[in-house]
């Protein structure tokens, strides 16, 4: 064997220690690399040094992948002159190794909150809602995520005069600690011309709840509309006072965040700054129970589009650069204002015709 080769060769065995240890320490298997979260094909070999191409389960762990082996691989192959040949065979042998540990640490990457006892202090998530035809199916998916999460306290708030017996219902199946509490928007709001102060009346009732019942952990206002990943939930349970994080799908620059330089926040990037101090989505912040507790006047004020900024405002005193920067230095979208697409209420049933069919028991569930 060539001298080169002899290198190339106790190079990819020291890969292979470090892989293994990585692989020990995190618990990953091959076949739980999901591609959901993989950097696209062009990135692949040299995702190692690309920031923000590693991946992450949703514990939050970075995770060893194919590609990454690969790379390693063509690393050698290109510093030691190492055949492509016997670069692919390394490839094979690295990752049989890898599945062949499968059955020595079997571990979930995400795994199902426990029944156990949480530890871990609740999170409120403060949501929103009201009557219309996506509201069931935009809370399923919303109670779908939350049922992922440990030790979450759902505030489901309805801007409605009763409670919606359907919601009730769905929320009692999720198995999640819930509080179903109604709250209209009040008439003068409601009847005015132009764009409404949507979910304030929810949200202050939240608030609301939280002064009179939480003592410790976080909240979070999460709209009914959005998407959430499961591991935003990790992230805003380390927020101290207030935190903030990127939000996709916001306004015309398709996303709004903090913006980091050298590892500090120095401003704000978002679509629609309109004199705001704190021009931020709803779904990109959250703040501490005790923190809130400290300010007995915060509230959120009925002001079409400057909701977020005036409840932020209501922290004081609290100002841009206190903020805890989540999401690695908000470096990740973890929330989304998805926005479903409006439908119109379905057309009243022909009761004539399907009186006495499965069609009355389904126009029940739907607006
Ligand atoms: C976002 C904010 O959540 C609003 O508070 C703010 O008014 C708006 O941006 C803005 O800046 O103009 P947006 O996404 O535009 O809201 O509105 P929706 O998603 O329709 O409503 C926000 C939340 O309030 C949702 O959870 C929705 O279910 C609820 N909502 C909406 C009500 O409870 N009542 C309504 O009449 C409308
Ligand atoms: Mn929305």
């Amino acid at each position: 064997m060539k001298s080169s080769m002899k290198m190339g060769v106790v190079a990819l065995i020291g890969v292979c220690v470090v892989f293994y240890q990585y692989h020990l320490s995190n618990g990953v298997r091959f076949d739980q690399l999901a591609d959901f979260n993989s950097p696209d094909p062009a990135s692949a070999y040299g995702a190692a040094n690309i920031p923000g191409s590693e991946m992450y389960d949703y514990n939050g762990l970075r995770r060893v992948s194919e590609e990454m082996i690969r790379a390693a691989v063509r690393n050698v192959q290109n510093s030691n002159g190492l055949s492509p040949e016997l670069g692919n065979l390394l490839v094979q042998e690295l990752m049989g190794q890898f599945n062949k540990l499968e059955g020595v640490r079997p571990e979930k990457p995400c795994p199902l909150p426990s029944k156990k006892t949480s530890t871990l202090d609740p999170l409120y998530i403060i949501t929103p809602t009201y009557r219309r035809p996506e509201q069931i199916p935009e809370l399923t998916r919303m109670a779908h995520t939350l049922m992922l999460v440990e030790n979450v306290h759902w505030l489901v708030i309805e801007d409605a005069n009763v409670p919606t017996e359907q919601v009730t219902k769905l929320l009692n199946r999720t198995g999640i600690k819930f509080q179903h509490l109604i709250a209209p928007m009040p008439d003068k709001y409601k009847n005015k011309k132009g764009a409404k102060p949507r979910g304030v009346s929810n949200r202050n009732r939240g608030l609301k709840w939280i002064r009179a019942n939480a003592t410790s952990g976080v909240f979070y206002f999460a709209d009914d509309d959005n998407t959430y990943d499961i591991d935003l939930f990790n992230e805003i349970r380390q927020t101290q006072n207030v935190s903030m994080f990127p939000v996709g799908l916001c306004t015309k620059f398709g996303i709004s965040s903090p913006v980091v330089k050298n590892g500090k926040f120095s401003g704000f990037y978002d679509g629609w700054i309109a004199g705001r101090k704190f021009p931020v989505d709803m779904a990109g912040f959250a703040v501490s129970v005790k923190f809130l507790l400290q300010r007995p006047n915060a509230t959120m004020p009925y002001r079409a589009g400057f909701e977020e900024d005036g409840f932020l405002k209501s922290l004081a005193p609290f100002n841009p650069r206190e903020i805890q920067l989540l999401a690695d230095n908000c470096t990740r979208v973890l929330a989304w204002h998805t926005q479903t697409k409006r439908n119109e209420p379905s057309a009243p049933l022909d009761m004539k015709l399907y009186g006495d069919t499965n069609l009355v028991h389904l126009k029940q569930q739907i607006v």
